[in-house]
């Protein structure tokens, strides 16, 4: 089938490969001009396992090309991925600036029956103004039909999660617009909820939403297990090991980051008070998801007494592991404060460096590229994303290059029992056993 996907973020970027790589002839585009010539020369704007090898193979193979010519991709097109960014606004809502304008610039260069598609992640209502946007400038013919596709994949394993996924939700009006989209989708065999678009819309909102409030189920049944003395870890895994519940997303730690979870959450609490309803379970998830990191910085003051002109070693500046996204990372947010009250930082993240420059610059900051040389002489060690690398240092070198024996494990990822053996105090979050060990509560 012939595709254009608009937009060449995470989801536009991996969903041209993807879709490439499963036999289509796929357009990608961009108004970037800088962004499309650096993916057509193999370096990928974006960190992805898999991709850069994904996009060369089938640009080789002549499934996959990049333009920042809207039109021509459009026209030559059967099937139109709307992929485009949209960021919280000002209020928190969703900015749908950019659906707007490319579905104007589609409507203007329609030549045929055209379909659709809107992946990106917007409010309920959007592809229904999709849909009036298109009509009001192309009238009755060409004909063409909207419909809404949501997109479920998770940084840093997106190429995986396409080609595995749990679900594909196809939203619209028109049966036909629906079986073209499923048709893309039908090799996966997949679960395939056909729903309207108004529901399509909601389910996206309603999962990310859900796996927020996981999180921060989770992080305060830990701020619980942290009094009483019981342990999140333990906890956890005797909940997920019930079906009902299943053990994903259950990880306690600094909350929940990056440039979707937050923006969704606070966006479907947006819908619901615009339609004069109070969402308050998602009020909680957020408030919950704050006090996560004020907690963690709380404890490692705690431990100091005074942070003004510490030294600390911070390991991870991602929003998560496998990834150099550094958009609403708590990392970042934890460094920001930790800088508030005077600590000078080592950081050490290798992936997002480069990203993390820009959000915290480089006062008070040492960017270092090999963890022993960031621990050496720094009076704490701070664990910030769960980079799975982290648990296979040598922490005996880290405990003899430390200057206190001291690690703080926002993320639950270190084994307790080997830090202790170690000689470390290990702090981590939601293990009230191990606090009352350090003698931190
Ligand atoms: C999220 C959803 O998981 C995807 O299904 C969705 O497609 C995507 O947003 C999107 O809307 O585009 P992603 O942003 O890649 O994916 O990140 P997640 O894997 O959901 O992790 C979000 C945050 O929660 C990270 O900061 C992670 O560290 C944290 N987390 C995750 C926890 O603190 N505990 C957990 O148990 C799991």
């Amino acid at each position: 089938m012939k595709i254009c996907v608009i937009g060449t973020g995470y989801v536009g970027l991996v969903g041209s490969a993807v879709f490439a790589n499963w036999g289509n002839k796929v357009v990608g585009v961009d108004i970037d001009e800088k962004k499309i010539s650096k993916i057509k020369s193999g370096d990928m704007p974006i960190y992805e396992p898999g991709l850069k090898e994904l996009v060369s193979k089938n640009i080789k193979n002549k499934h996959l090309s990049f333009t920042t010519n809207l039109a021509e991709a459009v026209k030559e097109s059967e099937v139109i991925f709307i992929c485009v960014g949209t960021p919280s606004g000002q209020t928190g809502a969703a900015d749908l600036n950019a659906v707007w304008t490319v579905a104007k610039e589609i409507a203007r260069v329609m030549n045929n029956y055209k379909v659709v598609v809107v992946k990106s992640t917007v409010p309920v209502g959007t592809n229904e103004e999709v849909e009036r946007i298109i009509k009001g400038i192309v009238g009755e013919k060409p004909e063409f039909d909207v419909v809404s596709c949501p997109e479920f994949l998770r940084e840093g394993y997106s190429i995986e999660d396409s080609n595995k996924t749990d679900r594909v939700v196809i939203g619209g009006k028109s049966q036909k617009g629906i079986n073209k989209v499923k048709e893309i989708y039908a090799h996966l065999g997949a679960p395939v909820v056909e729903c309207d678009l108004r529901s399509s819309e909601m389910i996206k909102y309603a999962s990310n939403a859900f796996l927020a409030t996981k999180i921060s189920f989770i992080n305060e049944i830990g701020q619980v297990c942290e009094r009483a003395g019981a342990d999140v870890i333990n906890v956890a895994e005797g909940m997920g090991l019930d079906s009902r519940i299943g053990p994903r997303f259950l990880h306690a730690g600094l909350g929940y980051g990056g440039s979707c979870d937050p923006k969704d959450v606070e966006a479907l609490y947006r819908t619901s008070t615009d339609q004069a309803y109070d969402f308050r379970l998602l009020r909680g998830v957020m408030e919950v998801n704050e006090q996560q990191r004020t907690h963690f910085v709380d404890r490692v003051r705690k431990y100091f007494g005074n942070l003004a002109d510490r030294e600390i070693a911070c390991f991870g500046l991602a929003f998560k592991e496998n990834t150099d996204d550094v958009r609403k990372s708590v990392a970042i947010e934890v460094i920001k404060l930790l800088r508030g009250e005077g600590v000078n930082i080592r950081a050490f993240d290798t992936v997002a460096e480069k990203n993390a420059k820009k959000e915290l610059g480089s006062t008070g900051i040492r960017y270092v590229r090999d963890p022993y040389e960031a621990v050496k002489g720094a009076e704490a060690l701070c664990i910030l994303t769960e980079w799975k690398e982290f648990t296979k240092l040598d922490f005996k070198k880290i405990g003899r290059l430390l200057k206190n024996k001291v690690i703080f494990d926002g993320r639950n990822i270190l084994e307790a029992k080997k830090m202790q053996d170690l000689g470390f105090s290990y702090f981590a979050v939601g293990r009230g056993n191990l606090s009352r060990v350090n003698g931190a509560n």
